[in-house]
């Protein structure tokens, strides 16, 4: 790969050692997957931040790249969702020795300069590249929705890779960065209306037929910004999806070559009630339901307290946010209309990056694709998949 004068000597160590270990990986990623060069990035998004994933081992990496402060990120860079509701992790029952590591593991990252925004929705709340943007982006759901809605580009990346971006303002010009690793190869034709966590369950039917692919949809009905982070939430992960098109929706589609697409599939509402079903792993009651997969924007928490008002839940609720869109619903008087109803509006974290497992739950109820795949492996615990207003019960 083409370096610059100044690239090369950031390599040599001449601008301290946490340039020089970031530019070692940025270097190795771009030798791998035969980039041309280094493109400057506007923008990071660093996953690899609870210490449910990353442990002591990732802790201690982070505190040695920080160790000789010569290296911190000067361009728009902000953090994945830790463990732990950073201010409010005791009130919530989070175990103390977790929550110490989890707040050590965020400073570590603040000495790097990345912003402890602490979201996997950070467009909502104010990491938001423009179309066309070179960026560094890792959390699976949040690529998906900067190169498929936006229209950014970035790799799928990995925490680590990511961060080194983050500190070098640079990554590798390959894959999704080019023009023509952007064309999709699959038609989805979607023949019925879809609506809440049939997005969902479209994502997830297509992320494992697709893989790595880039699926082109054909929908009846006009998704809104919480459906299209549902359905690229799905996608990649029960796929490895980083970009999709829409037709007449997203940036991009007439650029997808759709007319020269040979591999076409139909989805109705047989598919998407048969996937609703198997998503759900249990009958047995929820004992704590947990919204915000992708992390909860403003509207859907005004929807979760329009169904709440007034009422007393039975089971448990968290809706996982950011603290961003948390002061703005606390304003709206949205937080404390769901905590009257007896739920949590939960800032941070999220129900697979938190230890629940260790909180005494059993049976998660969830309205994400996602969460619904990833709860039972990464947790060990059951899931019931559903639209919010089956999922609550009231006394
Ligand atoms: Fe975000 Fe956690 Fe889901 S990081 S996409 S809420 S699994």
């Amino acid at each position: 790969m083409f370096l610059t004068k100044k690239e090369q000597e950031m390599c040599d160590g001449e601008y301290g050692e946490t340039i020089r270990k970031s530019m070692d990986i940025l270097v190795a990623l771009g030798d791998i997957y035969g980039a041309s060069k280094l493109v400057d990035i506007t923008s990071a998004q660093v996953s690899g931040v609870s210490y449910k994933t990353i442990g002591d081992a990732g802790l201690e990496y982070l505190q040695d790249l920080a160790s000789d402060g010569s290296g911190k990120s000067t361009i728009n860079a902000s953090l994945n969702p830790p463990g732990t509701d950073l201010d409010n992790w005791e009130a919530l029952g989070f175990p103390r020795d977790f929550a110490v590591k989890q707040n050590q593991i965020v400073e570590a990252y603040a000495n790097l300069g990345i912003v402890k925004t602490c979201t996997c929705t950070p467009y909502l709340v104010g990491n938001v590249p423009r179309f066309k943007d070179h960026v560094s982006w890792s959390e699976s759901s949040a690529v998906a929705y900067v190169n498929s809605v936006i229209g950014a580009r970035t790799n799928r990346e990995g925490g680590p890779a990511a961060l080194a971006a983050a500190i070098v303002g640079k990554t590798p010009l390959y894959g999704f960065h080019l023009d023509e690793n952007r064309k999709a190869n699959l038609v989805v034709n979607v023949n019925t209306d879809l609506k809440g966590a049939d997005f969902g369950a479209l994502g997830y039917i297509i992320g494992k037929v697709v893989g790595g692919g880039i699926p082109y949809f054909k929908l009846q009905n006009t998704p809104d910004n919480n459906n299209l982070k549902s359905l690229g939430a799905a996608l990649a992960s029960s796929g490895s999806v980083a970009l999709y098109h829409i037709e007449n929706i997203t940036p991009e589609y007439e650029l997808a070559g759709e007319a020269d697409i040979e591999d076409i599939m139909f989805i109705g509402e047989k598919e998407i009630a048969e996937t609703r079903k198997n998503l759900t792993t249990t009958d047995k009651e929820i004992d704590l339901i947990c919204l915000g997969c992708p992390h909860a924007s403003l509207e859907e928490i005004k929807d979760v307290a329009a169904v709440v008002r007034g009422k007393t839940i039975k089971n448990k609720l968290w809706i996982c946010t950011s603290v961003s869109v948390k002061a703005t619903a606390d304003r709206m008087g949205y937080t404390q209309i769901i905590e009257s109803a007896g739920g949590n509006v939960v800032c941070d974290t999220c129900m697979v990056v938190a230890p629940i497992e260790d909180m005494g739950f059993e049976v998660i109820g969830v309205n994400s694709a996602k969460a619904a795949n990833y709860v039972p492996s990464m947790c060990g615990l059951d899931v019931v998949y559903d639209d919010v207003e089956n999922l609550i019960r009231f006394e």
